[in-house]
Protein backbone atom coordinates (compact mmCIF):
# COMPACT_ATOMS: atom_id res chain seq x y z
CA UNK A 1 0.00 0.00 0.00
CA UNK A 2 1.15 3.42 -1.15
CA UNK A 3 1.27 6.49 0.75
CA UNK A 4 -0.35 8.93 -0.88
CA UNK A 5 0.36 11.70 0.80
CA UNK A 6 3.04 14.65 -0.42
CA UNK A 7 4.72 15.22 2.76
CA UNK A 8 8.69 14.77 2.37
CA UNK A 9 8.77 12.97 6.28
CA UNK A 10 7.02 9.80 4.81
CA UNK A 11 8.74 9.58 1.42
CA UNK A 12 11.98 7.75 2.37
CA UNK A 13 12.80 6.40 5.53
CA UNK A 14 15.02 8.71 7.07
CA UNK A 15 18.38 7.45 9.16
CA UNK A 16 16.40 9.10 12.16
CA UNK A 17 13.89 7.10 11.70
CA UNK A 18 16.09 4.21 11.45
CA UNK A 19 16.76 4.29 15.41
CA UNK A 20 13.63 5.55 16.65
CA UNK A 21 11.74 2.48 14.50
CA UNK A 22 15.08 -0.08 15.90
CA UNK A 23 14.26 0.89 19.46
CA UNK A 24 10.22 0.95 19.13
CA UNK A 25 10.69 -2.53 17.36
CA UNK A 26 13.07 -4.27 20.28
CA UNK A 27 11.46 -2.76 23.15
CA UNK A 28 7.74 -3.31 22.44
CA UNK A 29 7.47 -7.06 22.31
CA UNK A 30 9.65 -7.56 25.77
CA UNK A 31 7.26 -4.72 27.52
CA UNK A 32 4.18 -6.65 25.67
CA UNK A 33 5.59 -10.10 27.04
CA UNK A 34 6.60 -9.00 30.61
CA UNK A 35 3.56 -6.39 31.24
CA UNK A 36 1.18 -9.10 29.84
CA UNK A 37 2.24 -12.32 31.90
CA UNK A 38 -0.20 -10.90 34.62
CA UNK A 39 -2.64 -9.16 32.46
CA UNK A 40 -6.28 -10.99 32.22
CA UNK A 41 -5.84 -12.86 28.45
CA UNK A 42 -2.46 -11.52 28.41
CA UNK A 43 -4.38 -8.50 26.88
CA UNK A 44 -2.02 -5.24 26.40
CA UNK A 45 -2.45 -2.19 24.94
CA UNK A 46 -0.54 -0.26 22.73
CA UNK A 47 -1.33 3.15 22.08
CA UNK A 48 0.40 5.34 18.96
CA UNK A 49 -0.77 8.73 19.23
CA UNK A 50 0.66 10.39 16.80
CA UNK A 51 0.48 7.28 13.90
CA UNK A 52 1.16 8.58 10.95
CA UNK A 53 -0.12 6.59 7.32
CA UNK A 54 1.29 3.45 8.45
CA UNK A 55 4.14 2.88 5.64
CA UNK A 56 6.83 5.49 4.32
CA UNK A 57 6.67 5.79 0.20
CA UNK A 58 8.82 2.96 -1.27
CA UNK A 59 12.62 4.33 -1.92
CA UNK A 60 11.88 2.87 -5.86
CA UNK A 61 9.06 3.26 -7.76
CA UNK A 62 6.70 -0.42 -7.54
CA UNK A 63 8.82 -0.61 -4.43
CA UNK A 64 7.29 -1.46 -1.03
CA UNK A 65 7.83 1.54 1.66
CA UNK A 66 9.54 0.54 4.75
CA UNK A 67 6.87 -0.43 8.12
CA UNK A 68 5.71 3.19 9.89
CA UNK A 69 5.18 2.68 13.57
CA UNK A 70 1.41 1.29 13.53
CA UNK A 71 3.21 -1.42 11.03
CA UNK A 72 5.38 -2.36 13.60
CA UNK A 73 3.09 -2.81 16.05
CA UNK A 74 1.16 -5.47 13.76
CA UNK A 75 4.48 -7.36 13.29
CA UNK A 76 4.49 -7.05 17.02
CA UNK A 77 1.20 -8.26 18.01
CA UNK A 78 2.26 -11.30 15.80
CA UNK A 79 5.10 -12.08 17.36
CA UNK A 80 3.50 -11.87 20.86
CA UNK A 81 0.67 -14.13 19.72
CA UNK A 82 2.76 -16.79 19.95
CA UNK A 83 3.82 -16.21 23.75
CA UNK A 84 -0.13 -15.62 24.64
CA UNK A 85 -0.41 -12.12 24.57
CA UNK A 86 -2.67 -10.03 23.26
CA UNK A 87 -1.47 -6.88 21.78
CA UNK A 88 -4.78 -4.57 21.33
CA UNK A 89 -3.45 -1.59 18.78
CA UNK A 90 -4.91 1.80 18.86
CA UNK A 91 -4.14 4.69 16.43
CA UNK A 92 -4.78 8.32 16.55
CA UNK A 93 -4.20 10.02 13.53
CA UNK A 94 -5.11 14.15 12.69
CA UNK A 95 -4.46 13.86 8.93
CA UNK A 96 -7.36 12.69 6.98
CA UNK A 97 -5.45 11.33 4.14
CA UNK A 98 -3.06 9.63 6.59
CA UNK A 99 -6.40 7.87 8.18
CA UNK A 100 -7.30 6.39 4.95
CA UNK A 101 -4.01 5.13 4.48
CA UNK A 102 -3.41 3.93 7.65
CA UNK A 103 -6.67 2.02 8.00
CA UNK A 104 -5.95 0.84 4.19
CA UNK A 105 -2.61 -0.63 5.70
CA UNK A 106 -3.67 -2.08 8.58
CA UNK A 107 -6.44 -4.10 6.63
CA UNK A 108 -3.97 -5.87 4.57
CA UNK A 109 -1.21 -6.40 7.16
CA UNK A 110 -3.42 -7.10 10.63
CA UNK A 111 -3.43 -11.12 11.13
CA UNK A 112 -7.14 -12.50 11.37
CA UNK A 113 -8.76 -11.94 15.26
CA UNK A 114 -5.91 -8.63 15.95
CA UNK A 115 -7.67 -6.36 18.01
CA UNK A 116 -7.26 -2.53 16.63
CA UNK A 117 -8.65 0.40 16.19
CA UNK A 118 -8.46 3.92 14.47
CA UNK A 119 -9.23 7.20 16.02
CA UNK A 120 -9.05 9.91 13.43
CA UNK A 121 -8.80 13.16 15.16
CA UNK A 122 -6.57 14.86 17.62
CA UNK A 123 -4.57 12.66 20.34
CA UNK A 124 -6.00 14.85 22.64
CA UNK A 125 -9.00 15.10 21.93
CA UNK A 126 -9.51 11.27 21.21
CA UNK A 127 -7.09 9.85 24.59
CA UNK A 128 -10.63 9.80 26.67
CA UNK A 129 -11.81 7.00 24.51
CA UNK A 130 -8.35 5.58 23.85
CA UNK A 131 -7.84 5.27 27.90
CA UNK A 132 -11.43 3.71 28.19
CA UNK A 133 -10.47 0.80 25.38
CA UNK A 134 -7.29 0.18 27.80
CA UNK A 135 -9.23 -0.18 30.96
CA UNK A 136 -6.87 -1.89 33.62
CA UNK A 137 -4.97 -2.95 31.25
CA UNK A 138 -1.16 -2.35 30.87
CA UNK A 139 -0.75 0.67 28.38
CA UNK A 140 2.11 1.34 26.48
CA UNK A 141 1.85 4.89 24.65
CA UNK A 142 4.68 5.78 21.69
CA UNK A 143 4.22 9.61 20.84
CA UNK A 144 5.71 10.42 17.97
CA UNK A 145 4.55 14.17 16.72
CA UNK A 146 6.29 16.16 14.18
CA UNK A 147 6.25 18.83 16.93
CA UNK A 148 4.97 19.35 20.35
CA UNK A 149 3.06 16.80 21.75
CA UNK A 150 0.28 16.36 24.35
CA UNK A 151 0.36 19.33 26.72
CA UNK A 152 1.95 18.66 30.02
CA UNK A 153 -1.21 18.15 32.20
CA UNK A 154 -2.63 14.88 29.83
CA UNK A 155 0.59 13.82 29.50
CA UNK A 156 1.30 13.83 33.69
CA UNK A 157 -2.64 13.18 35.28
CA UNK A 158 -4.46 11.17 32.35
CA UNK A 159 -1.63 9.20 30.58
CA UNK A 160 0.94 8.87 33.54
CA UNK A 161 -1.13 9.07 35.83
CA UNK A 162 -3.75 7.12 34.85
CA UNK A 163 -3.44 4.81 38.03
CA UNK A 164 0.29 4.38 40.39
CA UNK A 165 -1.00 0.43 40.48
CA UNK A 166 -1.51 0.21 36.61
CA UNK A 167 0.95 -0.68 34.04
CA UNK A 168 2.23 2.28 31.79
CA UNK A 169 4.74 3.78 30.00
CA UNK A 170 4.81 5.99 27.79
CA UNK A 171 7.90 6.42 25.15
CA UNK A 172 8.16 10.26 23.66
CA UNK A 173 9.73 11.20 20.82
CA UNK A 174 10.95 14.77 22.49
CA UNK A 175 11.34 17.29 19.27
CA UNK A 176 14.33 19.43 19.93
CA UNK A 177 14.45 21.14 17.07
CA UNK A 178 10.72 22.70 17.71
CA UNK A 179 12.50 23.73 20.96
CA UNK A 180 15.31 25.57 19.56
CA UNK A 181 13.01 27.29 16.88
CA UNK A 182 10.34 28.45 19.22
CA UNK A 183 13.57 29.28 21.67
CA UNK A 184 15.48 31.45 18.76
CA UNK A 185 11.58 33.33 18.32
CA UNK A 186 12.46 34.78 22.32
CA UNK A 187 16.14 34.92 21.79
CA UNK A 188 15.68 36.68 17.95
CA UNK A 189 17.64 34.25 16.47
CA UNK A 190 14.89 32.99 14.54
CA UNK A 191 12.77 35.11 11.89
CA UNK A 192 9.65 36.35 12.98
CA UNK A 193 7.08 33.79 11.21
CA UNK A 194 5.61 35.52 8.45
CA UNK A 195 1.55 35.38 8.48
CA UNK A 196 -1.12 36.64 10.40
CA UNK A 197 0.03 38.38 13.90
CA UNK A 198 -0.09 36.33 17.11
CA UNK A 199 1.31 33.15 15.24
CA UNK A 200 4.90 34.29 17.16
CA UNK A 201 2.64 34.04 20.48
CA UNK A 202 0.89 30.98 19.48
CA UNK A 203 3.85 28.90 18.73
CA UNK A 204 5.31 30.17 21.93
CA UNK A 205 2.02 28.87 23.70
CA UNK A 206 2.37 25.65 22.54
CA UNK A 207 5.42 25.15 24.02
CA UNK A 208 4.60 26.15 27.27
CA UNK A 209 1.61 23.86 27.21
CA UNK A 210 3.62 20.91 26.07
CA UNK A 211 6.11 21.56 28.69
CA UNK A 212 3.89 22.84 31.80
CA UNK A 213 4.53 26.57 31.79
CA UNK A 214 7.01 29.03 30.76
CA UNK A 215 9.49 27.90 32.76
CA UNK A 216 11.94 26.52 29.61
CA UNK A 217 11.77 30.03 28.35
CA UNK A 218 14.31 31.68 31.41
CA UNK A 219 16.14 28.10 30.79
CA UNK A 220 16.50 28.67 27.04
CA UNK A 221 17.53 32.18 27.04
CA UNK A 222 19.78 31.82 30.06
CA UNK A 223 21.89 28.98 27.99
CA UNK A 224 22.24 31.23 25.13
CA UNK A 225 23.44 33.68 27.06
CA UNK A 226 26.01 31.68 28.19
CA UNK A 227 27.31 30.79 24.64
CA UNK A 228 25.64 27.42 24.37
CA UNK A 229 24.24 26.42 21.08
CA UNK A 230 20.60 26.36 20.61
CA UNK A 231 20.99 22.51 19.91
CA UNK A 232 22.53 21.96 23.49
CA UNK A 233 20.18 24.78 25.16
CA UNK A 234 17.20 22.59 23.76
CA UNK A 235 18.74 19.64 25.59
CA UNK A 236 19.22 21.62 28.80
CA UNK A 237 15.53 22.04 28.55
CA UNK A 238 14.34 18.56 27.32
CA UNK A 239 16.41 17.19 30.72
CA UNK A 240 14.72 19.33 33.16
CA UNK A 241 11.56 18.06 31.50
CA UNK A 242 11.90 14.91 32.75
CA UNK A 243 13.05 15.72 36.43
CA UNK A 244 9.66 18.28 35.85
CA UNK A 245 7.71 14.67 34.46
CA UNK A 246 9.52 12.48 36.72
CA UNK A 247 8.15 14.53 40.01
CA UNK A 248 4.55 14.83 38.83
CA UNK A 249 4.15 11.41 37.68
CA UNK A 250 6.10 9.63 39.90
CA UNK A 251 8.45 8.19 37.20
CA UNK A 252 11.60 7.52 36.01
CA UNK A 253 12.78 8.31 32.79
CA UNK A 254 15.82 7.02 30.54
CA UNK A 255 16.52 9.19 27.10
CA UNK A 256 18.45 8.44 23.85
CA UNK A 257 19.57 11.13 21.67
CA UNK A 258 18.76 11.03 18.00
CA UNK A 259 21.08 12.43 15.63
CA UNK A 260 20.81 12.65 11.56
CA UNK A 261 24.23 12.00 11.52
CA UNK A 262 26.90 10.37 14.54
CA UNK A 263 28.88 13.40 14.18
CA UNK A 264 25.83 15.69 14.56
CA UNK A 265 24.05 17.49 17.54
CA UNK A 266 20.81 15.28 18.50
CA UNK A 267 17.27 16.44 16.82
CA UNK A 268 15.42 14.38 18.73
CA UNK A 269 15.28 12.57 22.63
CA UNK A 270 13.92 9.60 22.71
CA UNK A 271 12.64 9.51 26.26
CA UNK A 272 11.06 6.71 27.91
CA UNK A 273 8.83 7.25 30.72
CA UNK A 274 9.04 4.47 33.53
CA UNK A 275 7.69 3.06 37.08
CA UNK A 276 9.00 -0.54 36.85
CA UNK A 277 12.74 -0.99 38.02
CA UNK A 278 12.83 -3.52 35.37
CA UNK A 279 12.32 -0.69 32.57
CA UNK A 280 15.70 0.65 32.46
CA UNK A 281 17.78 -2.47 32.34
CA UNK A 282 15.37 -4.20 29.13
CA UNK A 283 15.03 -0.65 27.54
CA UNK A 284 18.65 -0.23 27.37
CA UNK A 285 19.22 -4.10 25.84
CA UNK A 286 16.89 -2.48 23.32
CA UNK A 287 18.74 0.93 22.26
CA UNK A 288 21.94 -1.01 22.03
CA UNK A 289 21.24 -3.33 19.42
CA UNK A 290 19.08 -0.52 17.68
CA UNK A 291 22.33 1.60 18.11
CA UNK A 292 24.26 -0.88 16.77
CA UNK A 293 22.18 -1.15 13.69
CA UNK A 294 22.33 2.28 13.43
CA UNK A 295 26.32 2.56 13.42
CA UNK A 296 25.80 -0.04 10.52
CA UNK A 297 23.47 1.98 8.01
CA UNK A 298 25.95 4.47 8.73
CA UNK A 299 29.23 2.28 7.53
CA UNK A 300 26.82 1.07 4.84
CA UNK A 301 26.49 4.85 3.88
CA UNK A 302 29.58 5.61 3.64
CA UNK A 303 30.74 2.55 1.76
CA UNK A 304 28.18 3.50 -0.98
CA UNK A 305 29.44 6.95 -1.28
CA UNK A 306 33.17 6.18 -1.50
CA UNK A 307 31.72 3.32 -4.33
CA UNK A 308 29.85 5.67 -6.30
CA UNK A 309 32.90 8.29 -6.14
CA UNK A 310 35.27 5.41 -7.22
CA UNK A 311 33.14 4.47 -9.88
CA UNK A 312 32.78 8.47 -11.01
CA UNK A 313 36.56 8.52 -11.27
CA UNK A 314 36.62 5.31 -13.25
CA UNK A 315 33.90 7.70 -15.66
CA UNK A 316 30.48 5.45 -14.82
CA UNK A 317 32.92 2.23 -15.54
CA UNK A 318 32.05 -0.75 -13.27
CA UNK A 319 35.36 -1.96 -11.71
CA UNK A 320 34.38 -5.43 -11.56
CA UNK A 321 36.96 -7.16 -9.15
CA UNK A 322 37.39 -3.65 -6.52
CA UNK A 323 34.59 -3.06 -5.63
CA UNK A 324 34.00 -6.40 -3.73
CA UNK A 325 37.39 -6.53 -2.56
CA UNK A 326 36.21 -3.34 -0.94
CA UNK A 327 33.28 -4.51 0.07
CA UNK A 328 34.94 -7.54 1.95
CA UNK A 329 37.51 -5.34 3.24
CA UNK A 330 34.93 -2.71 4.63
CA UNK A 331 33.12 -5.48 6.26
CA UNK A 332 36.35 -6.67 8.26
CA UNK A 333 37.29 -3.55 8.68
CA UNK A 334 33.40 -3.00 10.69
CA UNK A 335 34.09 -5.83 12.39
CA UNK A 336 37.25 -4.46 13.74
CA UNK A 337 35.50 -0.45 14.31
CA UNK A 338 32.48 -2.73 16.33
CA UNK A 339 35.08 -4.66 18.41
CA UNK A 340 37.38 -1.33 19.50
CA UNK A 341 34.00 0.18 20.62
CA UNK A 342 32.69 -2.81 22.28
CA UNK A 343 36.18 -3.49 24.57
CA UNK A 344 36.28 0.98 25.36
CA UNK A 345 32.93 -0.16 26.99
CA UNK A 346 33.96 -2.99 28.39
CA UNK A 347 36.45 -1.20 30.10
CA UNK A 348 34.42 1.80 31.10
CA UNK A 349 31.95 -0.42 32.39
CA UNK A 350 34.85 -1.98 34.84
CA UNK A 351 35.94 1.07 35.87
CA UNK A 352 32.76 1.98 37.14
CA UNK A 353 32.01 -1.63 38.62
CA UNK A 354 35.34 -0.93 40.47
CA UNK A 355 34.11 2.59 41.40
CA UNK A 356 30.65 1.79 42.99
CA UNK A 357 32.41 -1.27 44.74
CA UNK A 358 34.68 0.83 46.82
CA UNK A 359 31.15 2.85 47.84
CA UNK A 360 28.87 -0.04 48.12
CA UNK A 361 29.42 -3.75 48.76
CA UNK A 362 26.17 -4.96 46.84
CA UNK A 363 25.43 -3.51 43.70
CA UNK A 364 21.96 -4.26 42.67
CA UNK A 365 22.09 -3.93 38.47
CA UNK A 366 18.69 -2.72 37.60
CA UNK A 367 18.69 -0.35 40.25
CA UNK A 368 22.55 1.11 39.56
CA UNK A 369 22.08 1.46 35.73
CA UNK A 370 23.49 5.30 35.42
CA UNK A 371 26.53 4.32 37.95
CA UNK A 372 27.40 0.80 36.30
CA UNK A 373 27.05 2.16 32.51
CA UNK A 374 28.08 5.73 32.65
CA UNK A 375 28.55 6.88 29.57
CA UNK A 376 27.93 4.03 27.80
CA UNK A 377 24.36 3.82 29.13
CA UNK A 378 22.40 2.81 25.87
CA UNK A 379 25.49 1.61 23.85
CA UNK A 380 26.66 -0.81 25.91
CA UNK A 381 24.26 -3.98 27.32
CA UNK A 382 24.49 -6.83 29.05
CA UNK A 383 26.96 -9.15 27.21
CA UNK A 384 29.62 -6.11 28.00
CA UNK A 385 28.57 -6.35 31.61
CA UNK A 386 28.99 -10.03 31.90
CA UNK A 387 32.51 -9.53 30.40
CA UNK A 388 33.47 -6.24 32.82
CA UNK A 389 32.06 -8.38 35.63
CA UNK A 390 34.31 -11.53 35.02
CA UNK A 391 37.36 -9.30 34.17
CA UNK A 392 36.58 -8.15 37.83
CA UNK A 393 36.32 -11.27 39.57
CA UNK A 394 39.41 -12.66 37.57
CA UNK A 395 41.06 -9.90 39.44
CA UNK A 396 39.48 -10.64 42.94
CA UNK A 397 37.42 -7.61 42.95
CA UNK A 398 33.73 -8.97 42.80
CA UNK A 399 32.54 -12.23 43.41
CA UNK A 400 32.24 -14.49 40.26
CA UNK A 401 28.90 -13.68 38.12
CA UNK A 402 25.96 -16.78 38.84
CA UNK A 403 26.05 -18.83 36.06
CA UNK A 404 22.28 -19.14 36.16
CA UNK A 405 19.50 -16.70 36.50
CA UNK A 406 18.60 -13.61 34.58
CA UNK A 407 21.36 -10.34 34.66
CA UNK A 408 18.89 -8.16 35.11
CA UNK A 409 17.58 -9.70 38.66
CA UNK A 410 21.13 -10.16 39.73
CA UNK A 411 23.82 -8.43 42.42
CA UNK A 412 26.78 -8.04 41.95
CA UNK A 413 28.94 -8.33 44.91
CA UNK A 414 32.77 -7.08 46.29
CA UNK A 415 34.90 -9.77 46.75
CA UNK A 416 35.21 -10.54 50.60
CA UNK A 417 32.79 -8.53 51.89
C1 LIG B 1 6.21 12.00 12.90
S1 LIG B 1 4.68 11.56 12.23
C2 LIG B 1 4.37 9.97 12.90
C3 LIG B 1 5.22 8.88 12.38
C4 LIG B 1 4.84 7.52 12.88
N1 LIG B 1 4.80 7.49 14.34
C5 LIG B 1 5.83 6.49 12.39
O1 LIG B 1 6.80 6.21 13.10
O2 LIG B 1 5.61 5.95 11.29
C6 LIG B 1 3.53 12.53 13.10
C7 LIG B 1 2.09 12.29 12.72
O3 LIG B 1 1.26 12.90 13.70
C8 LIG B 1 0.12 13.47 13.07
N2 LIG B 1 -0.37 14.49 14.02
C9 LIG B 1 0.09 15.74 14.22
N3 LIG B 1 -0.56 16.34 15.23
C10 LIG B 1 -1.45 15.44 15.71
C11 LIG B 1 -2.38 15.45 16.77
N4 LIG B 1 -2.54 16.53 17.54
N5 LIG B 1 -3.11 14.34 17.01
C12 LIG B 1 -2.94 13.25 16.24
N6 LIG B 1 -2.08 13.18 15.19
C13 LIG B 1 -1.33 14.25 14.94
C14 LIG B 1 0.67 13.97 11.76
O4 LIG B 1 -0.39 14.08 10.80
C15 LIG B 1 1.68 12.90 11.41
O5 LIG B 1 1.09 11.91 10.61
Amino acid sequence: MLVTANDKFFQKKQALAVLKHGILRRYLPIYATMTGSTSESGRVVYLDGYAGPGRYEPEEPGGVGAPGSPLLAVETAKRVQGWKRDLHCVFVERDPSYVGNLRAVLAEAAPEGMRYDVLPGDVKDRLGEALDLTGDRPLFAFLDPFGTALPYQDMVERLLGRGTALKTEVLLNFNLGSVWRIGGLLTGDEAEPNGENGRREAAISRVDAFLGGDWWRERFMAARRGEVVASRAAQEVGREFCQRIGNDAGCGSFTVPIRRHPNHEPLFLMILFFRHDAAPYQFNEAVSMANAEWRGLWRARDLDADLRADRERRGGQEDLFGNSLIMDYSEQEAQRAETLLENQWIEEVAENLRALTIQQVAIKIRENMSGIFGRTLGMARERHLRKAWDQLAEEDVLDARPKKGKMLWQTIYRRGR
